[in-house]
């Protein structure tokens, strides 16, 4: 890893993405392009149907052309080991973005249906146009909306997409920090956990989610068994960040 990967600071895109940090709140994007260009990247330079180079390219992309949001490949591998641990068959990720976290979810997971809530439709038709690169298109449904909606959004998963008491085996938290906790709690109100389901919430330290981490040390031993991964934040080590892996007591 050369300096400029390893300290983001030196990287344009990096500074470029501070600039538009408030943009992605609201359409998901950072506002120069990068994700529309990140599919035409993966569409060029991937080969069709391997979801191990589409993954790849993906990262080299983050890396070396334009910084991106997406867990990223040292975190990417704790939620790969968390799905991995349960056998899962049905996961939830909120915050799909480019679906690069999808796509882990999916090869770690080959048996698994993987659906993905984002706010942003564009964002959705990149994923898309990335998971049918890699030939998984069917295994992965992007539903766009939020869980804060007022009830459509969760609705459907559960009238459209099977989500039923006890049918969630992992979820994995990405979206909007302020919101894992509200979430988390519409997601226990349905009883879609069962007794082993893990739930993985990313940059609980940075951006930092505060108020969900309280939560989870609250619940240590009661609802939840976690534990704290010291880690970095996505494409960099200078950065450190934390991701939980929560199993759920029932
Ligand atoms: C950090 S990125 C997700 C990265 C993705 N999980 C990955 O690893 O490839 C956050 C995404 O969450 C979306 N988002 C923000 N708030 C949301 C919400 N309340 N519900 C669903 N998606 C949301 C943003 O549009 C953005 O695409």
């Amino acid at each position: 890893m050369s300096l400029k990967q390893r300290i983001p600071l030196l990287r344009w895109s990096f500074l470029r993405m501070a600039l538009g940090v408030r943009n992605i709140s609201t359409t998901g994007q950072i506002g120069d392009g990068r994700e529309a260009a990140v599919l035409d990247w993966v569409v060029a330079n991937a080969r069709r149907g391997d979801i191990d180079d589409v993954i790849a390219k993906i990262d080299q992309f983050a890396y070396e052309k334009s910084f991106l949001i997406n867990v990223g490949d040292e975190k990417g591998a704790l939620l790969d080991a968390a799905v991995q641990r349960v056998d899962a068959r049905q996961v939830l990720e909120l915050g799909t973005y480019c679906g690069y976290g999808a796509l882990r979810i999916a090869r770690a997971a080959p048996a698994a249906r993987v659906y993905s809530v984002e706010l942003a439709e564009a964002n959705a038709a990149v994923a898309r146009g990335i998971w049918e690169h890699a030939g998984v298109a069917d295994r992965i449904t992007c539903v766009v909306g939020t869980l804060g909606d007022g009830g459509s959004t969760i609705d459907a998963l559960s009238t459209e997409h099977g989500f039923a008491a006890g049918t969630l085996d992992v979820l994995f938290l990405d979206h909007d920090k302020n919101a894992y906790l509200s979430d988390l709690q519409g997601i226990l109100d349905r009883g879609w956990l069962h007794k082993g389901s893990i739930v993985v919430a990313d940059n609980v330290r940075i951006p930092g989610a505060p108020k969900y981490r309280e939560y989870m040390r609250q619940q240590q031993g009661v609802l939840f068994d976690t534990v704290e991964h010291k880690t970095h934040a996505e494409y960099q080590t200078l950065l450190a960040d934390l991701v939980l892996e929560s199993e759920y007591l029932g």
